[in-house]
């Protein structure tokens, strides 16, 4: 094997053109692939920039083009020569005009035959990708998207930075925290039986922060949740994270629009118009489904509960009967792009939704209606449901009724979002945001049979709705927001309470007596005594942002080592066991194991 000794690259392999033929260069890299026509040997030579072809022929020294006809996929090597124009151009590539002609060629490694091509868009199994995820990330678009992934975290340094905040380190061994996800822990040693929580967000921190009067804060932080895993969801993720002092909600929004836009213009050239738009929560429940709705289509929610509630047909009047509600998107223009065997299938999608079934109606051409339900209704009733729907011929209208609007709400919002995919309605290159405000304080969980915080413990309410915090749970709302692109959660935040008494009453209506309170939240509770200014902030999902920049389907394939569905990473095998001296050392036991858990 050749040594890099004396060897000083010249450039990148991406890097040449035209303009720099004649020149005597040096690049080094990945073989992409040799081809050996006899006399004549192209090799392609990859690095992070791009590919550059190598030429060798039989008056290149004998010993190089020797060596040359050794090359395989993947070795690793440095080649001098001159760059010159090349015979057949290509447009294909960036540095197409040109080739290097090699004198000197140096072996720095070799390769086994690695287990996939190393190609953009490659269609491998994702297990496999996993397991050689250092291959995989050798492919063009992993570097791409590992690349605008460094960019845009450079925009938020230098933007925050130019905006007065700091960026601050806060601890990785917390306290475990109720409410929110569950936390992933780990033991203390020098404490047996005790146990940190990896942090689900630095929110505690940046709080005290700002009872420490650093006013700005910024940090690019890891957070880990131990929930189940989804396509925009891991359990170690980053966030941009944000707190300010001395700010309303209007300022914290401001503040993030201009990092948005400047990230749009200056990673992707393209210009995004603010103020963005604002929706309470409860308009975006009753136009869209949903509390993130993706606004690069229609198709919004109309309530036809009025028009069906006395009407003979019970799927339709039974659910408003029992406080639930009718509902309906009108999926314009969609009667003939939709036909029957789709419908079918949309009705097993909203059954996934807990829907019961979904009705629908189409707009002939020659203006007469079909519909899975007119039969039932009077035409007086029909009319209406199609003057309700706005429905023009060719228009198809999809009902769906429940006992639980939750249900109603659930099903429909993500039914749009189904059309439109169905529709190829959904241009990843149409960037529509919003903002969704006023979002209730509380929801009531089933699960533990009480109210929880929606967004979390801190946030404070709205000022017209103090008093409701003890009153009227389920009507309060809160100074909370999300930041929505195309229907992802991009980020959220929210100002929070800053007067201990509210922070109590807060405390008292999720259930938590004085003591619990305490006990979990004391450091907070006696740090608000001290004076506490007013503060706000929020947190972007990094990871979310750099994947609807790239246009990614999953986070996965913007986090360089992420892990798979099962929580585990595939590459090292993590998590593992580990021995049982280490378990001695910090006075566990293993109670059951993976094999027993999946024997039981
Ligand atoms: P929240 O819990 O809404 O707020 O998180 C903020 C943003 O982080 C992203 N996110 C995730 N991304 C990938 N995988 C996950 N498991 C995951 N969970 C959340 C989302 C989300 O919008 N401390 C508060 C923020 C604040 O109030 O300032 C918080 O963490 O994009």
């Amino acid at each position: 094997m050749d040594t890099l000794t004396g060897f000083h690259r010249t450039n990148y392999c991406g890097a040449f053109r035209q303009a720099d033929a004649g020149k005597e260069i040096s690049v080094c890299g990945w073989v992409q692939r040799q081809r050996n026509l006899g006399g004549l040997i192209f090799v392609d030579l990859r690095d992070r920039t791009g590919l550059l072809q190598l030429a060798f022929d039989d008056a290149t020294d004998p010993a190089v083009f020797e060596k040359a006809a050794g090359l395989r996929s993947e070795y690793v090597i440095a080649a001098t020569g001159t760059l010159r124009e090349r015979e057949a151009k290509t447009d294909k590539i960036p540095t197409g005009d040109v080739e290097l002609y090699v004198s000197e060629l140096r072996l720095l490694a070799q390769s086994e035959t690695p287990p996939f091509e190393i190609v953009p868009d490659s269609q491998v199994n994702d297990m496999l990708r996993l397991k050689y995820r250092y291959l995989d990330l050798r492919r063009p678009d992993m570097q791409q998207a590992i690349a605008l992934r460094h960019k845009i975290t450079k925009i938020a340094r230098d933007y925050f930075d130019e905006n007065g905040f700091l960026e601050i380190e806060t601890p990785m061994l917390t306290k475990s925290t109720p409410e929110g996800a569950r936390d992933y822990l780990v033991p203390s040693r020098v404490h047996p039986g005790k146990f940190y929580a990896l942090p689900q967000s630095p929110q505690q921190y940046k709080q005290l922060l700002m009872l420490s009067g650093f006013d700005r804060y910024m940090q690019i932080v890891r957070c880990f949740r131990d929930e189940d895993l989804r396509a925009d969801r891991q359990p170690e993720f980053t966030q941009i994270d944000l707190e300010m002092s001395f700010v309303n909600e209007d300022d914290v929004m401001t503040i993030q629009e201009g990092f948005l836009q400047r990230v749009f213009r200056e990673v992707l050239g393209i210009e995004i118009a603010t103020p963005f738009q604002r929706l309470p929560w409860r308009e975006a429940m009753d136009r869209f489904g949903s509390d993130k709705p993706d606004l690069r289509f229609g198709f919004e929610l109309k309530d036809i509960s009025d028009l069906v509630k006395d009407c003979g047909f019970k799927v339709f009047s039974a659910p408003v009967a029992e406080g639930g509600s009718v509902r309906l998107i009108n999926v314009a223009g969609a009667a003939d792009k939709l036909p029957r065997k789709q419908i079918d299938a949309l009705v097993e999608f909203v059954k996934t939704y807990r829907a019961k079934g979904l009705a629908w109606a189409k707009l002939n051409p020659d203006g007469t209606a079909s519909s899975s339900f007119q039969k039932f209704l009077t035409p007086e009733e029909n009319e209406a449901i199609l003057a309700r729907a706005d429905a023009k011929p060719g228009d198809l209208l999809l009902v769906v009724g429940d006992a639980k609007n939750e249900v109603v709400f659930a099903a429909l919002g993500a039914l749009r979002c189904e059309c439109a995919r169905r529709l190829g309605l959904l241009r990843k290159d149409d960037y529509q945001f919003l903002w969704v405000t006023e979002f209730p304080m509380f929801e009531y969980s089933e699960e533990e049979g009480r109210y929880v915080a929606m967004h979390h413990p801190f946030t404070a309410p709205m000022d017209e709705d103090i008093a409701l915090l003890e009153t009227d749970k389920a009507r309060c709302r809160a100074k909370a927001y999300d930041i929505v692109l195309n229907g992802t959660e991009l980020g959220g935040g929210s100002i929070r309470i800053s007067v201990p008494e509210t922070q109590e009453a807060m405390f008292r209506a999720l259930g938590f007596t004085q003591e619990d309170a305490m006990e979990r939240f004391g450091h907070l509770i006696n740090a608000f005594k001290f004076g506490a200014p007013p503060h706000g902030g929020l947190a972007y999902g990094l990871d979310r942002l750099v994947m609807l920049m790239t246009g990614a389907d999953s986070i996965r394939d913007v986090i360089a080592f992420p892990k798979v569905q099962n929580a585990s990473e595939p590459m090292t095998n993590c998590p593992d066991v580990v021995d049982s001296k280490q378990l001695d050392d910090l006075s566990i036991a293993i109670t059951r194991t993976e094999d027993s858990t999946s024997s039981t």
